[in-house]
């Protein structure tokens, strides 16, 4: 039996949510390329889209938007929940908690709308409220006038957005919301398969997503981008890192190999929205710069510019700051994982792929085995039975 590393070139579903060409560098959601939802649509209406196959009429987008509204608001023991985790959590954790305590006493099985729809609408108050704690200030209300994006501003920022803000974020999150069987959503549907619930399902993604190689990439980017500072130091900083054999965040993608087409709209975007923003101008300089250096230490590896890297100029534009950019990634992932899950629960078959024994695998990587990351202080590996 061979083993394909990584799942690489393996498909493990159908799926009539979304269509995408690796090699043109095209996404569809259903039918529709991303370039039209991006101008056309708002969050809801492409929600709508993932989840029921069909654009809403008025009257129905309508009563979506109010079901979504209504079901923003946190109950008590969440809040409570949320203000007893210790302040170092990190969001990506406190947002797990939050979501895992919203479990009700409702049937594990099958998956429902309402619970997605429960789900989706109380993920960006889940982040506002532990924003506002951590801030030491009351947590601001939902509100229901507001569609989903301009609430979780509203929500953030205790007054309503810009147009120019509620406009980028709305495209990062049309854009965002559905990518086939990425890592996050294939671990939703892992779950969803064992007839576990839709909160769980949920809960496991948001722990995928949070990986610096899946949705955790943003933040790096920005934190590279300060570190690099200004063009003339680009060079230098790049060569240095793939010297020592790290990782570029923002380039790179298992599916996309000529471009990332989500990257070249959100660019475009900023662009768009703040053609003057020093950081726009540094990120532009520096992505010329890194594929140069890539395609010169990792020739023919195809490492393009990925959504990650603009997303974190986009974000960092609307002012979000760093450790809400990949809660804000789930806001909008939550809507594809949930349309994922019901489509699992449709047509359920356990997913269990098999494992191959090689008692050489031991021998050969002692040190990734517990110990490396709970290395002692001396950089000592602890043995198994120490750790466990
Ligand atoms: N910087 C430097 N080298 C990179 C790289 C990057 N961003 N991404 C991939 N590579 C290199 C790997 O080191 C490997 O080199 P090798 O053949 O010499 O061993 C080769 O390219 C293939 O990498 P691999 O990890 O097998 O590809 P993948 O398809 O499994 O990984 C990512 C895809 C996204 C995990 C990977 O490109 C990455 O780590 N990117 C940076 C993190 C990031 O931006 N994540 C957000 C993704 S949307």
């Amino acid at each position: 039996m061979l083993v394909a590393e990584g799942l690489e070139g393996v498909a493990a579903f159908e799926t009539g949510l979304s269509c995408i060409d690796g090699d043109e560098g095209r996404i569809m959601y259903r039918e529709y390329p991303a370039e039209e939802l991006q101008h056309n649509r708002n969050f809801e209406e492409v929600a709508y889209l993932l989840w029921y196959g069909k654009w809403p009429a008025a009257d129905k987008l309508e009563e979506f938007q109010r079901i979504l509204a209504a079901r923003r608001f946190l109950p008590r023991h969440v809040k409570l929940t949320l203000d007893q985790l210790p302040e170092e959590v990190d969001m990506m954790s406190v947002l797990q908690t939050a979501v895992s305590a919203l479990k009700d006493c409702e049937s594990v099985w099958p998956p429902s709308w309402e619970q997605a729809s429960g789900i989706v609408s109380k993920i960006p108050a889940i982040i506002a409220h532990r924003r506002a704690r951590l801030e030491g200030r009351e947590a601001v209300e939902p509100r229901l006038d507001l569609n989903h994006t301009a609430n979780y501003l509203y929500m953030l920022f205790g007054k309503e957005p810009s147009d120019s803000q509620r406009q980028m974020l709305e495209t990062y999150l049309v854009l965002t919301q559905e990518l086939g069987s990425n890592p996050s959503t294939f671990t939703a549907r892992v779950v969803a398969s064992t007839r576990s619930d839709l909160i769980s399902s949920t809960s496991a993604a948001i722990g995928a997503l949070k990986g610096t190689l899946h949705g955790g990439a943003p933040a790096e980017v920005l934190e590279m981008l300060r570190e690099i500072g200004c063009p003339e130091r680009a060079e230098g900083w790049i060569r240095e890192a793939l010297e020592c054999d790290r990782r570029i965040m923002g380039f790179g993608h298992r599916i996309f190999k000529s471009r990332d087409p989500r990257s070249d709209m959100l660019k475009a975007l900023a662009l768009r929205h703040a053609p003057e923003h020093p950081l726009l101008k540094l990120a532009v300089s520096v992505e010329e710069t890194a594929h140069r250096l890539l395609e010169e230490y990792k020739p023919g590896r195809q490492l393009v510019t990925n959504v990650d890297y603009y997303a974190s100029v986009v974000l960092h534009i609307v002012g979000l700051d760093e450790s809400l950019f990949t809660p804000t990634f789930a806001v909008s992932r939550c809507v594809g994982w949930c349309a994922h899950i019901m489509e699992q629960a449709v047509h359920n078959r356990l997913i269990y792929p098999q494992a191959i024994y090689r008692s050489e695998i031991q021998k050969r990587r002692p040190d990734t085995w517990f110990g490396h990351a709970l290395a002692g202080r001396a950089g000592e590996v602890l043995a198994p039975e120490v750790v466990l």
